[in-house]
């Protein structure tokens, strides 16, 4: 009798690669016909179905339909759902080796179809789809329901983003959230455990509370802000970061005037989870959905175009004539079709809103030539990480599929330090890049500072330029146009095309006719609210704009009237004003505040929130402490000397003295319309009002 063949570890992970995989794309099959497609005999798939079930992978339960061949129905746990991402990953691996095996004894490596072998694996590298961590439509169905039973997380806007590209393979080759181990290294090395580069740490931060709550080997539900299940995660680790340490290492410095150093400290919670995800459904997107494309699409694309060579430019600001000369050239360079890949998901605080900016990139499209260069958004949120954040954007597109990437001076810069100098070198990211770049399997273009030569029309790289002493070279930096923006000024057409001026227009309307925030900060009883009514009326009798008072007490009696003044709740009452003013102020009103707001980072968070929408201009009433307390208009300081009152600021209760507010002023000796003045003089000089 022939003996049937010994199962090797190897091919039962096949085995079960397929059982899986079948289950998923037809969890009613009937045994045979799950065994015909599984090709095993029927007493092999109820050995290959009891382990699946006794490891947790798969859920059996009875059928009531009509068919008595079909008595079971079966359906992938998220743990299963896992499992099958991971074998059809190392299936692929193995066939892509053995074909790769093939085709060398085929071609004779020391022939000359060795070239043929290299253009081969470029087609596979850039163009063959690449592993998602989504499960099918109707796995994703049950494990919707499933997943209502879990505890869940709501993410933040920016673990959206991360959780985005983490289903659709836009950070391959992660499989989820960090663990420990390769955070740490990750942090310490760019690498992850297992040796692959990755330069930035991609954590879910949640707070203690939800964290001490749960079990490692938990699966936990991931929602988006409207309580949409986008994923499952299986929590392996779970632990609280050395955030100085992070900051010191993936951002350069423990400075809070770094973007991301400041989300680390005031904003991410204490604790980050670890795990792998299961994808349940795409992130949601009402807007420019034909624009959005995961890696897999645009993939697709570029072998349905036949684009073997694509170099990305990745862009978190409008493009200008120089940018498009920039991508020409740098298409030209490469011999390669053009990807313009600009970021939506989030950029540095103050950037220009995304709508606008993708209806500017949709008129500068118009001027390439047809069928050479395409332009699809990416949900990424940037960590404005300079040189990591330059190779993890390479690392990103690569998984789009493309071949090159521009790195520009001072790439994904995060502005100035709290001492007023830059956080990284200008070439520190084009540096990193290339020394990794061949590892990557994506190569650098580097960008070249174009400026305008007027006498010969057209753009220059800056540094080719050999009769400079001869010639007018023209710029126009990225300050200099938003001055010139706020300020209603001409905007030349050598620097910008009409239609993008024209939008930039509108959204940036002149400063005088932007809504704005005048945000005042002091102790109780310092003059706040009586220098801000005076403003108020002053406003008012101007006209033009209408004009809201958020007064502290006002507010605490309609708005946060719950609320008491420990720090959490302090913090509440000021991210509650932030908020309505940021409405206000985006809706071309003005806003005044006036509460205590003693924290420094609150007042940092609001300003944030505010600036992407008009000026925030933080004026500190810097009474000192005795004279609020010799005035005592309203007796309370008394209380709080007595213990009456608790946690009471300036007595018992601390307050950040602002470091660099628009403006100060001094009540002891001046009257309240002088202080009003002042303010007004204020919002003169920074263009929001008209003389
Ligand atoms: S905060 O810290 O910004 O949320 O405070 P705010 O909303 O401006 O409220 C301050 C007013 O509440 C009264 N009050 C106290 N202030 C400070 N500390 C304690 N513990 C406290 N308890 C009550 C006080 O009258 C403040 O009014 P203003 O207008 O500032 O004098």
């Amino acid at each position: 009798m022939a003996q049937s063949p010994v199962k090797t570890s190897l091919d039962q992970e096949d085995d079960m690669f397929k059982l899986l995989r079948q289950l998923d794309i037809d969890p009613h099959a009937s045994q045979r016909a799950i065994a015909q497609a599984v090709s095993v005999s029927l007493g092999r798939l109820n050995a290959l179905l009891k382990l699946a079930t006794e490891q947790g992978l798969v859920k059996i339960s009875d059928r009531n339909g009509p068919d008595k061949r079909q008595r079971f129905e079966y359906a992938l746990t998220a743990k299963g759902a896992g499992a099958k991402n991971r074998l059809t990953e190392n299936f692929l691996k193995r066939k892509f080796a053995e074909y790769d095996a093939l085709h060398a004894e085929l071609t004779g490596t020391t022939s000359g179809l060795s070239h043929l072998n290299n253009r081969t694996k470029l087609m596979q590298n850039n163009l063959a789809p690449i592993p998602e961590l989504f499960v099918s439509y109707d796995s994703a169905q049950k494990l919707k329901l499933e997943a209502a039973d879990l505890v869940s997380h709501d993410l933040t806007a920016r673990q959206v983003c991360d959780l985005e590209l983490l289903m659709n393979g836009g950070f391959n080759p992660l499989k989820g959230f960090l663990s420990e181990a390769d955070y740490d290294s990750v942090v310490d090395t760019m690498r992850l455990t297992d040796g692959s580069l990755w330069p930035m740490p991609i954590t879910l931060d949640v707070g203690e509370e939800f964290a001490a709550g749960l079990e490692i080997g938990q699966d936990i539900a991931l929602r988006d802000p409207e309580g949409v299940i986008l994923a499952t995660m299986t929590v392996t680790d779970r632990w609280e970061p050395n955030k100085a340490k992070e900051a010191e290492k993936v951002f350069g410095a423990d400075d809070d005037a770094h973007p991301a150093v400041n989300y680390l400290h005031n904003q991410a919670g204490k604790i980050y989870l670890g795990g792998p995800i299961v994808g349940i459904q795409q992130a949601v997107h009402y807007d420019f959905r034909a624009r959005r494309d995961t890696p897999n699409e645009l993939r697709a694309y570029f072998r349905k175009m036949g684009w073997r060579k694509v170099v990305a430019f990745q862009t978190r600001n409008p493009l200008h004539r120089a940018h498009q000369e920039l991508t020409f050239r740098a298409a030209r360079e490469a011999q390669a079709n053009l990807l313009i890949h600009p970021v939506v998901g989030m950029g540095k605080p103050g950037d220009i809103d995304h709508f606008t900016r993708v209806r500017c990139y949709e008129a500068v499209l118009d001027q390439y030539p047809a069928a050479t260069t395409t332009m699809s958004l990416l949900n990424l949120a940037m960590r404005m990480a300079g040189p990591r954040e330059a190779v993890w954007h390479g690392l990103i597109r690569k998984n789009h599929g493309c071949t090159h990437f521009i790195v520009g001076r001072d790439h994904a810069g995060p502005g100035n330090n709290s001492q007023g100098e830059d956080f990284y070198g200008p070439y520190d990211a084009q540096d990193l890049f290339r020394e990794h770049q061949e590892e990557m399997g994506i190569e650098m273009v580097d960008f070249k500072h174009m400026v305008y030569v007027q006498e010969r029309a057209q753009y220059e790289p800056a540094d080719e330029i050999e009769d400079k002493e001869n010639v007018t070279i023209l710029n126009i930096s990225g300050t200099e146009l938003r001055r010139r923006l706020a300020e209603g000024l001409e905007i030349p057409e050598w620097f910008s095309f009409p239609t993008v001026v024209e939008e930039l227009r509108k959204t940036r309307p002149p400063r005088a006719k932007q809504g704005f925030t005048v945000f005042f900060t002091g102790f109780s009883g310092s003059g706040k609210s009586t220098i801000a009514n005076a403003l108020m009326v002053k406003l008012m009798e101007m006209g033009g704009r209408p004009v809201t008072l958020l007064d502290g007490d006002l507010v605490r009696k309609n708005l946060s009237s719950e609320l008491g003044f420990s720090k959490e709740h302090r913090d509440l009452n000021i991210r509650r004003i932030g908020y309505v003013a940021s409405e206000i102020t985006k809706n071309g009103g003005i806003a005044i505040c006036a509460p205590i707001a003693p924290y420094a980072t609150t007042r940092r968070a609001v300003r944030e929130d505010i600036e992407n929408f008009g000026a925030f201009v933080e004026v500190h009433v810097a009474t000192s402490i005795e004279e609020c307390e010799r005035r005592d208009r309203k007796g309370l300081y008394k209380l709080a000397r007595e213990g009456k009152i608790k946690e009471f600021t300036g007595i018992s209760d601390p307050y950040d003295v602002p470091v660099d507010p628009e403006l100060s002023v001094e009540t002891e000796n001046v009257d309240v319309d002088n202080c009003a003045h002042q303010v007004l003089l204020k919002l003169e000089s920074m263009g929001l009002i008209k003389a």
